[in-house]
C-alpha cells in the first residue's frame, strides 16, 4: 500500500480524538447477528447444573430449556448450538446412542423447534459425546477408523435433520464426511438443511472445560492428533477447506478462535465463503477468570470478539453470546 499524506498535514489522531468520530470510522462492528450460543443439555428433570471452570455456563434438562431459549429470543440471537452431556452408562465403543432417534439432542431439537421456530439450531456431528473412549470416531485395531466412522456420522446427520436440525455441523475431522453427509441429506430430500463444516479444527489445548461439560474429559484415551489438525500448519487448513467446499459445505468453521486469526483471514481471502469461528471453552474460562480476578478489564470480551470479526468471521460461536448481546444494547 502506498502511504498518502505526511505529518503534520496528516494527523491520524484527528479521527480518534472523540468517541463520536471513532464510531464513525470504525471498520468492524459486532452485532447480535454475529452470535451463536452453545447450550449444554442434560438428562432428567428440573436441572440447571453448573459446569466446572465455566462460570455462568450451565447444563439444562429439557424442561428447563425454555429459560435460556427465551433469553435468546429476547436478544434475537440467530442460532444456538446444542451439546449433550452423556453419562457413562449410555456410552459404548461404537457410540450407538448417537443413532437413537429419541436421544437427548433430538428431543431438544424437537422442543426448541416447537416453541422457538425462528431460532436456528446447529448440532455437532461427532461421536465423542457417546463413545466410551471419548473419541470422535470408532476404534479399529487401536486406530480411529475413518471410513467406518463417516458411515455412522452420515446416519447421525440424517437423524438430526429428521428431528428438525437446521445446520449440521460435523466437528469430527474425518476425511470425506461432508460429501457423504450431503449425499445422505439430499437422498432423503433434506436439500435445505445446511452444512457447517468444522473444516479447520485444531488438536487444541483449549478444549478442556468443554470436555468436562459433555462428560468426556476423564474417559478420553490419548489425544485427538490423528484426526484434528496440527497447530503448526496453515497451508493444510486451506486444503481442508477447499475439499469441504467441493463436497458441499455451506459454511466453514475455524476452531479455536483467538489463536487462529491468521487462518480465518487466509480462508476468507482465498475462498470468499462464510467463515465462522469458535471461541472455545478454554478461551472463555481464561477471559472469565482474568476478568473476575481483575487482571484484565471486562471489555476484553468485546475486543476478542471484534478481533474475530476483523480477521474475517461472519459469525462467532461464543459462550459470551447472551452477556455480550446485553452489552451491545448500550453500545458505546
Ligand atoms: C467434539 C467437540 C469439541 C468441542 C466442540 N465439539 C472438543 C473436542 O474436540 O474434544 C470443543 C468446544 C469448546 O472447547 O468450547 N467434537
Amino acid at each position: 500500500m502506498k502511504i498518502l499524506g505526511n505529518y503534520p498535514t496528516t494527523r491520524l489522531r484527528r479521527v480518534r480524538n472523540t468517541n463520536w468520530v471513532r464510531r464513525l470510522v470504525s471498520e468492524n462492528n459486532l452485532s447480535v447477528n454475529d452470535l451463536i450460543l452453545p447450550i449444554f443439555l442434560t438428562e432428567g428433570k428440573n436441572k440447571i447444573e453448573n459446569i466446572k471452570n465455566m462460570p455462568g455456563v450451565k447444563r439444562y434438562s429439557l424442561d428447563k430449556l425454555n429459560t435460556i431459549l427465551r433469553k435468546c429470543k429476547h436478544y434475537k440471537i440467530p442460532m444456538v448450538a446444542l451439546f449433550p452431556y452423556t453419562k457413562k452408562n449410555k456410552r459404548d465403543p461404537l457410540g450407538k446412542e448417537a443413532l437413537n432417534e429419541n436421544n437427548l439432542v433430538c428431543k431438544a431439537i424437537n422442543s426448541i423447534k416447537k416453541n422457538f421456530k425462528d431460532i436456528g439450531i446447529m448440532c455437532d456431528i461427532a461421536l465423542d459425546p457417546y463413545t466410551s473412549h471419548g473419541h470422535d470416531g470408532i476404534l479399529k485395531n487401536n486406530e480411529i477408523d475413518n471410513d467406518e466412522t463417516i458411515k455412522i456420522l452420515s446416519k447421525q446427520a440424517l437423524i438430526h435433520a429428521k428431528a428438525g436440525c437446521d445446520v449440521i455441523a460435523p466437528s469430527d475431522m474425518m476425511d470425506g464426511r461432508i460429501g457423504l453427509i450431503r449425499k445422505k441429506l439430499d437422498q432423503f430430500n433434506f436439500k435445505n438443511v445446511k452444512i457447517l463444516s468444522y473444516a479447520v479444527k485444531y488438536a487444541s489445548n483449549f478444549y478442556g472445560p468443554f470436555r468436562e461439560a459433555v462428560g468426556s474429559k476423564n474417559i478420553l484415551k490419548g489425544d485427538k492428533k490423528t484426526y484434528q489438525m496440527d497447530y503448526r500448519n496453515s497451508d493444510e487448513a486451506l486444503r481442508e477447506v477447499g475439499l469441504d467446499i467441493k463436497e458441499g459445505a455451506d459454511f466453514i468453521m475455524v476452531k479455536p478462535g483467538l489463536p487462529y486469526l491468521d487462518i480465518i483471514r487466509k480462508i476468507k481471502d482465498n475462498f470468499k465463503v462464510p467463515v465462522f469461528s469458535y471461541q472455545v471453552s478454554g478461551e472463555y474460562s481464561l477471559l472469565k477468570n482474568g476478568i473476575k480476578q481483575k487482571i484484565i478489564s471486562g471489555d476484553a470480551v468485546k475486543e476478542s470478539l471484534v478481533s474475530l470479526k476483523r480477521a474475517g468471521s461472519s459469525a462467532i460461536v461464543t459462550y459470551f453470546a447472551l452477556e455480550i448481546a446485553e452489552k451491545l444494547k448500550n453500545l458505546k
